[in-house]
């Protein structure tokens, strides 16, 4: 997809000439159990079936994509409870549903397809989030287009959860779906109402105590998925441009898949990378490989069309 492409390139190119000391493999842990790479299929499907309009649009209908994306999503009990699509700032879009088969309430964010999730991405500078997290600073655009979007869905979520009591709550997404995902886990996540986390090739969303903050609010609960050299998970921190004037800093775990692009995912191609800024993994790539952002756990494009 297009998508991140305008927004990469404009970011990276300046720093093209810079050369970066090979990344230090250095393993922390070899590979995933079992369990942890069947959450992480089920949520990647999730992602990309935000991309399809017969998801965002809908209301009552099961999760779909194009025949073959979503191999997990088309065999399991599914309904989307309320599709959304352009709101604004943002343009954000994609749809909340409920899971019957794995007892899950899944709300899940498009990553950028369109005009309005571009400029958002670029609205790169800082904003402080006061109260909650002093010293947290994150990127504008994302933080706007959560705290618009958020007065819409969680009367949704909460009517949910009361009528799911047992239910897990998760928040996921793709690219710029991610970063949507991770400010929504992080601010609406409770004692009371807590709020699983799964990115894939989510950008930088704040400073490092923004990163200390979420590894603290979901301890456990919180997985940042990376592809190979995937640009987009360290363009913020990379780009000089950005990077002259703001701070911003990867979260820990990383969960660092290293098998090729269009190529399937097994245990031993996940690498668990603990620590903010821990160049072990994605972040000590370099390189434009777009390639590597839009496919995860299968094509991120659950459909073509839209
Ligand atoms: C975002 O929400 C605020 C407060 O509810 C509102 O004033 C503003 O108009 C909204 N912005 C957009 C672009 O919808
Ligand atoms: C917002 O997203 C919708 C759905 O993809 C698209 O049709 C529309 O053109 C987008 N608007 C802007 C301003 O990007
Ligand atoms: C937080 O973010 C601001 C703005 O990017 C930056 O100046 C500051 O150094 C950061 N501080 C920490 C500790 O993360
Ligand atoms: C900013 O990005 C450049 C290029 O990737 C890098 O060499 C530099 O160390 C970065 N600066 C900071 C403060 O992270
Ligand atoms: C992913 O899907 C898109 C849209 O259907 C398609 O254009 C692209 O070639 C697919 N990529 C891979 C690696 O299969």
């Amino acid at each position: 997809m297009l998508t991140s492409t305008v927004v990469i390139f404009c970011f990276l190119v300046p720093s093209l000439g810079w050369t970066m000391p090979a990344a230090d493999i250095h393993l922390e842990r070899r590979d995933v159990p079992p369990e942890t790479l069947t959450w992480l299929t089920l949520f990647s499907e999730y992602s990309a079936a935000a991309t399809c309009a017969a998801n965002f649009n809908s209301q009552g209908s099961k999760v779909v994509c194009d025949p073959g994306v979503c191999p997990i999503l088309e065999q399991i009990d599914t309904t989307v409870i309320t599709g959304f699509m352009g709101h604004n700032p943002g343009n954000t879009t994609g749809f909340l549903a409920v899971d019957k088969t794995n007892e899950l309430i899944v709300l899940s964010f498009r990553g950028s397809r369109t005009q309005g999730n571009w400029v958002t991405d670029f609205e790169y500078g800082q904003v402080p989030i006061y109260g909650i997290c002093p010293g947290c600073y994150v990127h504008h655009g994302y933080y706007y287009a959560w705290g618009n979007f958020s007065q819409y869905i969680m009367p949704s979520i909460n009517q949910l959860a009361a009528q799911y009591p047992r239910y897990h709550i998760i928040f996921t997404g793709h690219s710029f779906g991610g970063a949507l995902a991770t400010l929504g886990a992080v601010l609406e996540g409770t004692a009371n109402r807590p709020i699983s986390l799964y990115t894939f090739g989510c950008p930088q969303v704040g400073n490092h105590t923004f990163a200390q903050f979420i590894t603290g609010n979901t301890a456990g609960n919180g997985y940042r998925v990376t592809h190979s050299d995937d640009p987009v998970p360290r363009a913020f921190s990379t780009s000089p441009e950005v990077n002259k004037t703001w701070q911003y800093s990867t979260t820990s775990p990383e969960f660092w898949i290293t098998s090729g692009n269009d190529m399937p995912v097994t245990t031993s191609d996940i690498q668990v990378i603990w620590g903010i800024d821990n160049k072990n993994g994605n972040l000590g790539t370099t390189g434009l490989d777009l390639a590597a952002h839009n496919w995860y756990i299968g094509n991120m494009s659950g459909c073509s069309t839209n």
